[in-house]
């Protein structure tokens, strides 16, 4: 639900475009509202999930939403949908390049399907690869100081949660690399790049992967140190409005662990726990 105007002393993207992938859901959706409320000029929703995406959109607001059917698996969706944006609003500032799939099912290295881990990295990894490559030619093309930012993982650094998600947790710490390869590669022309890892949150995906909202927290509350807080779309929304945003000016390269200290205590996490 938007913000009304006097609760909002501070727009920190105001006139900015931006995409986010995965808006029609989740952390997505969430980050999209929080865009809006923090005067974009306009933000596209690109997502996989036509009916979800469009409602969404319509309910930010016609004229400064649109929603874009983009497979991010698929280079030449994601090169249209960002033409499209560049095209419909003139630049593009902001890249929030977070569509991503859950394992199919926990595999280990013994047993690891590759046709399962081939369609999981098609997204998680050539997709997020693919949003940063063409919304940084984009920015390079218009002289746009821009940002992205990607969505990662707890898992990229600690993959006790998720131990036998082997498919998944490989696709989280190849976000590392982007960010950090990306980061070095488009500091010469201004844009920025970091990435966003939040710990276990209760949305679609997590229940495609088994976790409810209750299976969050008996699996993760009791290894995570912050206590009386559960982690919501919203603190994910907040980390990447502070990455997107000119709050973090001189921020490039960087993880963004959001997860109450959960993976700063590794040697809690053990399957047998
Ligand atoms: N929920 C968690 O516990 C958690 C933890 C760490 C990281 N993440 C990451 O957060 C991101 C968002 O996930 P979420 O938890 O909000 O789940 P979600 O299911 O609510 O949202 C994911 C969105 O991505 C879209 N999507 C999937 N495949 C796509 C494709 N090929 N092209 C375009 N869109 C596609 C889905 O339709 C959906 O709208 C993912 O990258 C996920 O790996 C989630």
């Amino acid at each position: 639900m938007a913000h009304s105007e006097s609760a909002l002393p501070l727009r920190k993207l105001q006139g900015k475009v931006a995409i986010v992938t995965g808006g029609a859901s989740g952390i997505g959706e969430a980050t999209a509202r929080l865009f809006a409320d923090h005067g974009v000029r306009a933000v596209v929703i690109a997502d996989v999930q036509d009916n979800k995406g469009q409602i969404v959109a319509e309910s930010i607001g016609g004229e400064r939403c649109s929603y874009v059917h983009c497979d991010s698996s698929d280079e030449k969706q994601v090169k249209a949908m960002v033409d499209f944006t560049v095209e419909k609003y003139d630049q593009l500032d902001i890249m929030f390049s977070n569509a991503g799939v859950p394992s199919k099912s926990e595999q280990t290295i013994l047993d690891l399907n590759f046709s399962q881990f081939d369609t999981l990295f098609g997204v998680n990894v050539h997709g997020m690869a693919a949003c940063v490559k063409h919304a940084a030619r984009a920015m390079v093309e218009k002289g746009v100081k821009g940002t992205i930012v990607c969505t990662a993982s707890a898992a990229a650094t600690n993959c006790r949660g998720g131990t036998n998600m082997t498919d998944y947790v490989m696709s989280k710490h190849a976000i590392l690399g982007l960010v950090r390869a990306a980061s070095q590669q488009l500091g010469v022309h201004g844009i920025r790049v970091n990435c966003v890892s939040p710990s276990a949150i209760a949305t679609p995906m997590a229940a495609q992967a088994g976790l409810t909202s209750e299976g969050v927290r008996t699996a993760f509350g009791p290894f995570t140190p912050l206590k009386g807080t559960t982690l919501t779309v919203n603190h994910i929304a907040d980390a990447v409005l502070f990455l997107a945003s000119n709050n973090s000016a001189f921020v490039t390269g960087h993880d963004l662990v959001v997860d109450g200290g959960l993976i700063s205590l590794p040697h809690l996490m053990t399957t047998e726990n």
